[in-house]
């Protein structure tokens, strides 16, 4: 594969927005390694409900922090918990319905970036999340922030949801839910980082949106096609 320079790409944004497939088109067109930081948040919340430090509805928060200094997380590009791949179990209703919560924990926050900043070491990196361009990597090369319209966003998180007692209702409810949580909390919450560039794919396909990509690494940052 041609050699690219070696950037570091922030995605961030709303819920839904497909950050996470975008970066991972973005990874397999350029040759970088993808991390999905939503997805390591994810995976603590799963260790939080499989220990029980998560349950009924409530979360332990001292509890679940005690737990992390054992927890082994990676992506390969899939997530892994230890040696399990558990990529498809963290995009569970259950999951989704605590991750909010989980990711505002501050504790819960070190540890995710840590693992982040192990991962990324040597460039050549699209990461996508909440707070990428803002707080895990300030000094990103480019930092784009994705928005879209929320019935649109539901709609296609819904398409992919696998739960058969799942409603759409339910998944714009959560969608809803969940950017409130995210825009509002203390620590490092969802914001646009005043250097990110605004993309809104309501109405693009993801051949637009690389387009649009790969005109401005063209323009801003001489990458040749
Ligand atoms: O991208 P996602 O929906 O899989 O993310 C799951 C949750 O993790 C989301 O509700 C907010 C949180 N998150 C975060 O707080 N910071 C990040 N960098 C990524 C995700």
């Amino acid at each position: 594969m041609k050699q690219y320079p070696q950037l570091i790409i922030a995605i961030d944004g709303y819920s839904s927005t497909g950050k996470s497939s975008f970066a991972k088109l973005i990874a397999e067109k350029l040759g970088y390694i993808h991390l999905d930081s939503g997805a390591l948040y994810r995976a603590v919340t799963l260790h939080g409900l499989r220990n029980g430090t998560i349950a009924d509805g409530k979360i332990d928060a001292d509890a679940l922090v005690a737990t992390l200094p054992g927890l082994e997380v990676s992506q390969r590009p899939d997530t892994y918990i230890g040696e399990e791949n558990v990529e498809g179990l963290i995009r569970q209703m259950e999951v989704s319905s605590y991750v909010s919560p989980v990711s505002a924990i501050a504790a819960v926050r070190t540890f995710v970036d840590d693992n982040l900043h192990k991962m990324a070491s040597g460039g050549g990196v699209v990461m996508d999340g909440r707070d990428i361009g803002t707080t895990v990597f300030p000094n990103a090369d480019l930092k784009i922030f994705m928005q879209a319209d929320d019935l649109v966003r539901a709609m296609r998180r819904y398409k992919e949801t696998t739960d058969p007692g799942t409603t759409f209702i339910d998944v714009l409810n959560n969608l809803r839910d969940r950017d409130r949580r995210d825009s509002t909390r203390e620590v490092s919450p969802l914001r646009k980082a005043d250097d990110a560039i605004v993309l809104d794919n309501t109405c693009m396909t993801m051949e637009d949106e690389l387009n649009w990509l790969f005109t401005l690494l063209e323009e801003k940052y001489g990458f040749e096609f």
